[in-house]
């Protein structure tokens, strides 16, 4: 199904297809530490369990939910092919960032997967610190994180994937009272960008990462029946 808005690529994929799989040998990341901020649900979990799948070494997982993290590090662990540490904090706390850093050591692929969509509004109606929170998580949280993780980047190889969303570049007749949301993905988009700009050693890439339903995909308000759902569950590999 192709999506009822402009879309920005000729294809759309539902679910993940052979030049993606992490089971092919050249998207290895054997003795990789990779870190999932937002590991505990949606994208974040399924990514974690795709790099444990491509052979990471350590999967580190952060976010605020311990039960919902443990339930991912007992689906890596399960797989067998990764260890696995859990990082209780919030992204818009430096200090608990500071701490995950420190335990984790060394990293090369750090994935900010966490995100929050405030409850959908117009502008004059929207309560003040329910509209702030997405940028609080949506741009200040990826710039503690950041600055949290990049002192302990490997030097020579380190990637930092930040999952974005082109909801901010569609036109706003498509996204009805989500100005926190859309206006903070694209502010967090360029802070992306400067990041790439001053880290020339890390690579730096945004992932929009297509239409799943998650809790943040079901706060905005929008409805699964006539969007492109990604089919969600990497099951063929756990
Ligand atoms: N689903 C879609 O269709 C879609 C489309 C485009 C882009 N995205 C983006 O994809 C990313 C992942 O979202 P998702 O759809 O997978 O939804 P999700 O399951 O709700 O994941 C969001 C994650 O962020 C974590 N998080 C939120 N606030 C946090 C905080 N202050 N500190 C630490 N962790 C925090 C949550 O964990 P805790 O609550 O346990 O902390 C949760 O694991 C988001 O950036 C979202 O904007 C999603």
């Amino acid at each position: 199904m192709q999506p009822p808005f402009p879309c920005p690529t000729a294809i759309w994929h539902n679910d993940t297809y052979e030049s993606i799989s992490p089971l092919r040998p050249e998207l290895s990341v054997a003795g990789k530490t990779v870190i999932i901020v937002g590991g505990g649900s949606g994208i974040g979990r399924e990514t974690a369990l795709a790099f444990a799948t491509a052979g990471a070494a350590h999967v580190a997982l952060f976010g605020r939910t311990d039960a919902t993290l443990q339930e991912t590090a007992a689906s890596i662990l399960s797989a067998g092919k990764a260890s696995c540490s859990v990082h209780i904090g919030d992204l818009t706390k430096a200090d608990t960032l500071q701490s995950a850093a420190a335990a984790v050591g060394k990293w090369h692929v750090l994935v900010l997967s966490s995100g929050y969509c405030p409850t959908p509004s117009t502008v004059s109606s929207s309560e003040e610190v329910e509209w702030w929170k997405g940028f609080e998580t949506n741009v200040h949280g990826t710039f503690l994180a950041a600055r949290a993780f990049l002192p302990t980047a490997d030097p020579s190889q380190a990637a930092i994937l930040g999952v974005i969303s082109d909801t901010s570049l569609l036109p706003v007749s498509y996204l009805t009272g989500l100005s926190s949301y859309v206006s903070s993905k694209l502010a967090q988009a360029k802070v992306y960008e400067f990041l790439a700009a001053e880290n020339p050693n890390i690579f730096i890439a945004t992932i929009h990462p297509g239409v799943i339903e998650t809790n943040t995909f079901n706060r905005s308000g929008a409805t699964a029946e006539n969007l492109p759902m990604d089919k969600g569950k990497n099951t063929q590999h756990f």
